[in-house]
């Protein structure tokens, strides 16, 4: 365990600072001077610090208890900055940069000789992205262009999209928090890697492997994420860990609708009546399964409902919150229903079998 000296982490309300310009420029210096700041982007939240400067990442590393082996992404503000840090950046990453840049995409490059090894985790390549949220955008220009960023959670918490959420992971171990609106997405990245062929997909996220498909042509699934359990070890280091974890069992029911709710409703009882506080992640569609008789509420401590079925953007913008909410609240056995039809490769689902240890049960 390293010491580390809880410090004062100032928070900006930008939405509430008239003068966020000059709390941009600060910082910017606070990052060029080695500090850490976390900040909005359109993803989740990211924890900021020089990515050209190892001690930068060594702090990232530990702000957030994370293995130093786990590599971060570098996030730059302006596309002339991508032949600063990669090299031999193949025709398919200007392509993709044309068709995504600014926003939720990640390209895993040559790494280039300014970025240290600290930075990838010792890797030979880099991950790149330029997020599209103008908050992020400025600070990464305020901050030298060149901003590692993991999410801002602790290591083992879901990302956070919300500052709240951040502070309540990163108070007295970072600098700063530009505190900005709510990230949109709601969930991270897609992470391509463009240095093997064919290219793969290491995470997905709200770019589907199909859109990037109709850019470079033949993309597909890095195959440990395919795989009822994660036999090979994934490419992105960091989906090896376990993730998004909530601290109550979290269980995925799959199957027809009517069944799965009954199915639901019959465990959460009885997990009810040996003591344990329950909570059920559902869509709209199942929600009525899950109303107690005459409008007196639910059957389960809390119900936490993600919106429509297959409506991904929304369900993503809710998902995390609703695990960091079932955790507040103390809930110990969960129940989720499958939320969208795409499966392991499909972003939603991809969290939230994660976030249930791969616990899934087909009926
Ligand atoms: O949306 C996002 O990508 C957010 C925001 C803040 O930009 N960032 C984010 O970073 O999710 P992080 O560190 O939580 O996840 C980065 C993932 C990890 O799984 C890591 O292993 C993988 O990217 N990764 C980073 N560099 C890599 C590389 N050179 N090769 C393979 N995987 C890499
Ligand atoms: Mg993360």
């Amino acid at each position: 365990m390293v010491f580390m000296e809880l410090m004062n982490t100032q928070i900006i309300e930008l939405t509430k600072d008239r003068t966020w310009e000059n709390s941009l420029l600060k910082a910017g210096q606070i990052i060029q001077q080695g500090g850490l700041v976390a900040f909005p982007t359109e993803t989740v939240y990211g924890l900021g610090g020089d990515a050209l400067n190892p001690e930068s990442a060594k702090r990232i590393y530990a702000a957030k208890g994370r293995p130093s082996d786990n590599p971060l992404i570098v996030h730059i503000h302006h596309l002339d900055n991508l032949t600063w840090i990669a090299r031999d950046i193949p025709e398919a990453a200007w392509q993709l940069a044309k068709a995504f840049w600014p926003g939720p995409l990640t390209m895993v490059l040559p790494r280039g000789d300014r970025v240290p090894l600290e930075t990838t985790g010792g890797l030979d390549t880099v991950a790149v992205r330029m997020p599209s949220d103008p908050v992020a955008l400025a600070f990464i220009q305020q901050a030298g262009g060149f901003v590692a960023a993991p999410s801002a959670n602790l290591s083992g918490r879901p990302s956070p999209t919300s500052f709240r959420y951040v502070l309540e992971d990163m108070e007295g171990k970072i600098e700063m928090i530009l505190a900005g609106e709510d990230s949109k997405i709601g969930l991270e990245s897609t992470i391509i890697d463009l240095t093997s062929i064919p290219y793969l997909v290491l995470r997905p996220g709200s770019i589907t492997i199909d859109q990037l498909q109709r850019i470079v042509g033949r993309v597909e699934m890095d195959p440990s994420l395919l795989q009822e359990e994660n036999y090979a070890p994934p490419k992105a280091p960091g989906m090896r860990y376990r993730h998004y974890a909530p601290r109550g069992e979290l269980t995925i029911i799959e199957g027809e609708r009517k069944a799965v709710g009954e199915w639901i409703k019959r465990e959460t009882l009885l997990a009810a009546k040996t003591g344990k506080k329950t909570g059920i992640i559902c869509t709209i569609e199942g929600l009525p399964f899950y109303r107690l008789a005459k409008d007196e509420g639910y059957i389960a401590d809390s119900v936490k409902c993600l919106g429509e079925y297959g409506q991904a953007g929304e369900i993503a913008s809710n998902l995390y919150r609703a695990l960091r909410e079932l955790d507040e609240e103390g809930i110990e056995v969960i129940y989720a229903e499958v939320l969208s039809y795409g499966g392991k490769e499909e972003a939603v689902m991809n969290r939230l079998l994660k976030a249930a240890g791969n616990r899934l049960i087909k009926i």
